[in-house]
């Protein structure tokens, strides 16, 4: 399963690249948003700033909602950097922006999906990613981690090349789940990913291993 940071904040990207188990980046206007990016070639050169950060695909959203403008879009996002991944909102046009990008080479991820019908069409349209939003669906009295288990029961008998992005994650068991679900990748904001390290026993069993570790060089 890969790991992408859901985020636009440079030092938290920074600092999960560090890990070196960073394999992309998500971003999406609400992200950019909240770090202050304003106007157009600012949040291009932000785009252009993550691409250099991290070696890995980088999802660039979309903020048109018609074919011929996502198509222009996606254009000018996919030129700032072979590793840009124009990310389409699932909706009717999108889904055919989604296609023209496949058959043009330009990688995809469908966003905002919440249902399996959804991620089918993501999958007909050649996706390269579909993103379920799991934590906005738990949210909803709904079972995030269920709708994964589903897609990718769905894409396994159908063939389906599009790989499962869950997305909207909010913990490290999220992640946990996910994996055990059939995600291909999970994009994680970064405590969730720090958060997979922590468990009292290794902290407890560290901290004897030091002290016996004096005392075997005295
Ligand atoms: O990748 C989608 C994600 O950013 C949405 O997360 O926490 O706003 O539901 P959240």
């Amino acid at each position: 399963m890969k790991f992408f940071i859901d985020t636009a904040n440079l030092a938290q990207i920074q600092e999960a690249n560090e890990l070196g188990i960073l394999d992309g980046v998500t971003t999406n206007p609400s992200l950019m948003a909240k770090e202050g990016i304003k106007g157009h070639d600012a949040v291009m050169n932000h785009y252009k700033t993550i691409c250099e950060i991290v070696d890995g695909d980088i999802s660039a959203e979309v903020i048109s909602t018609t074919f011929n403008e996502m198509i222009e879009e996606g254009k000018k996002l996919a030129d700032i950097h072979p590793n840009i991944v124009v990310k389409v909102p699932m909706i009717k046009d999108g889904v055919k922006a989604i296609k023209w990008f496949t058959d043009n080479g330009i990688k995809t991820n469908c966003t905002l999906v919440f249902s399996a019908g959804q991620a089918i069409l993501a999958a007909k349209a050649g996706a390269t990613y579909v993103s379920p939003f799991i934590g906005r669906i738990d949210d909803a009295n709904w079972d995030g981690v269920e709708l994964i288990a589903q897609i990718a029961h769905i894409y396994s008998v159908q063939g389906f090349k599009t790989e499962i992005l869950a997305a909207s994650i909010r913990s490290a068991l999220h992640i946990v789940k996910c994996a055990e679900a059939g995600a291909d990748v999970c994009t994680c904001p970064l405590d969730s990913i720090l958060g997979l390290l922590k468990h009292p026993l290794t902290d407890i069993g560290l901290a004897k291993f030091l002290e016996d570790a004096k005392k075997t060089l005295g």
